[in-house]
Order: C-alpha cells, then structure tokens, then sequence
C-alpha cells in the first residue's frame, strides 16, 4: 500500500488490502518483531466523538510498536471549545505527532485534515461517511474464516448512517462479493453509496427481512442503529429494535455462518448468540490490534522511506 493517508476504504486496492493483512498476519504471529518498530515515535488520537475501541486499540496498537501517544482528549477539555477551527487544531497538532487519527461527526473531516497536515492521517470515522481502519479489521476477521473471494455477505440494520457499512461495502467490491443489504425502507443505502457500488458492477441485493436469504450467507455483518445521527428522534423509536437476531433466528443458517458486529452493541444480537459458534465479534474487535499495527507500520513506512526517526524535537 502506497498510500499517505487512510482516509476512505475506496481509496484501497484489492492488492493494498492484502498488504495489510498480511502484514496483520505477520503481527500476530511474531509481535516481538515488531515491538520497538516505531520507538520514539508519537501517534495522537484526536476523539471529537466518543470510542471505545478505536481509540484504545489505536492507542495499544501504537504501544506494541514502541510509539508514545498523545490524547486530545474530550472536546470540552480542549481548546476546540473556544471555538478552535479543525484545520488549526490538526495543524498544531501535526507538530507534536508522527501521525493523527481523527473521529469527527461531520463527514469530509478525515480529507479536510489529510489535505492540511504532512503527518499521516486515519479517518477513524468521519460522520455517517467512512470508517476504514474498521474495515480493514473486518476484512481480516471475515479472511481468517472464509478467505475473502466467492463471499456471501448479508449486511443488517442501519446502513443509513452506519459508517462501517459503508467502508466495508465498497472494500467488498475489490473481492467481488455478493453482497445482500437488509434494513428497513428508512435505512436503505444512500443513493450516493448505492450509485458508487453499482458504478463498480458490484452484486448488490436491497431486501427488509432476513430470514428468506439467512441460509445462503457466509457472513451476517449487524450493525447498531445510529440513534445519534437521527434528526427526529421518533423516527429512531419506530425501527428500533426491529432488525434482532438471537439463537433462534441462526437454525436456518448454515454452520459455518459467520456473525459480526463493529460494536457497540444495544439490542440488535441477543447475549445468546454470543454461545454459538457464529459469533465471533469479540474477535473481530480484539483483531483491531495487530490490523491497526499493520496499518501504523505501512503508513509509517511510507512516510519514512529512509527509515528516519521520530518526531523532531526542534521545530
Ligand atoms: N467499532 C467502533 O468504531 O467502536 P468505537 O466507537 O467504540 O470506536
């Protein structure tokens, strides 16, 4: 992977995506050899909406390769509360970091900050836009079970405003996945994402229930319904909890059914089927680390193609 930034998934080829998880591969497998990989190096996590495991996978991610990191923390801890401009603050804090990772609620933040700052950019989200450090950790949870061509994949919930689901869409493309959309009418696609998949002649199926194509998936990939991105809260209240899954609905499934959630999670997959042998979102978050490694040690790489060292304490 050649690449600056990672600001979108439709920014990766087929054969940058598999530099990276087998890079992920090789992480895993030998972890000492990549402990003090990047030692003296400075990763900033800059949050402007909450995470859980972006953040802290990025940040043990960092560590594992021998970086330090720097935490803007909350938003209202920050000088953005002044009322601090995006292009200023990831400017400033350019000058402090090796490298940036960004969540924002607005989408077009991650491009905005990679066209401002030379340090390499992750978009850890950018509003209902793109997430593709996530899918990348999906792509590798998705080829550890079933490798990544011939796919079956069934994606739930709110693909509206799931920003995973539209990472993960477009990467599928590379792979020529058949992929089925399931979400109620409100929650359809955007006509944008929609227009970019079929732009690419990829083989894409709109339906609102699950149970009549459960039996052919390689994968069932449920999303959470993004009640903070509704701008009328009674429209979240009438899909809410419509698209659930539990033990039962899995029977007509086949045995190797894969189920995956980006997490959080609030009721779209009852506890019970984290005891069945498709459930492997745990996993899929625990693989954030040697995915986000993989991912820091390429971005780096690029940046510093004569191996240079970190962070210069004199400018
Ligand atoms: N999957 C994901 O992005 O989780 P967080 O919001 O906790 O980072």
């Amino acid at each position: 992977m050649r690449q600056d930034h990672l600001i979108t998934a439709t920014q990766l080829s087929r054969d940058d995506i598999e530099a990276v998880l087998d890079r992920a591969r090789a992480v895993a497998d030998d972890p000492a050899a990549y402990a003090d990989r990047h030692a003296g190096r400075v990763l900033a996590l800059c949050f402007f909406e909450p995470s859980t495991r972006t953040r802290m996978s990025f940040d043990s991610a960092a560590k594992r390769l021998g970086m330090n990191t720097i935490d803007m923390g909350d938003v209202d801890s920050s000088s953005v509360s002044k009322g601090e401009s995006l292009s200023d603050t990831v400017r400033v804090i350019e000058g402090y970091a090796d490298a940036l990772v960004l969540r924002h609620p607005s989408e077009g933040a991650a491009t905005l900050a990679g066209e401002r700052v030379d340090v390499p950019v992750v978009n850890a989200g950018d509003g209902a836009g793109q997430h593709p450090s996530q899918t990348l950790l999906d792509l590798h949870t998705i080829r550890e079970d079933h490798g990544l061509d011939d796919l079956t994949i069934g994606i739930m919930g709110d693909l509206k405003y799931g920003r995973t689901v539209h990472s993960l869409a477009a990467a599928l493309t590379e792979f020529d996945a058949n992929q089925h959309f399931i979400s109620p009418e409100s929650l359809r696609l955007p006509r944008s994402v929609r227009f970019d998949l079929h732009e690419t002649g990829a083989q894409i199926r709109e339906h609102e229930e699950l149970d009549p194509i459960i039996d052919e998936l390689d994968v069932l990939y449920v999303t959470r319904i993004q009640k903070e991105r509704f701008p009328d809260e009674n429209e979240y209240h009438r899909v809410a909890g419509e698209y659930r899954i539990d033990a039962e609905t899995l029977d007509a499934a086949a045995d190797d059914l894969t189920v995956m959630h980006p997490l959080p999670r609030v009721d779209e997959i009852a506890p019970d089927v984290d005891d069945t042998d498709h459930a492997r979102y745990f996993e899929q978050a625990h693989n954030g680390i040697p995915v986000r490694m993989a991912l820091l040690d390429t971005l780096l790489e690029n940046a510093n193609p004569d191996g240079d060292e970190g962070t210069e304490v004199d400018r």
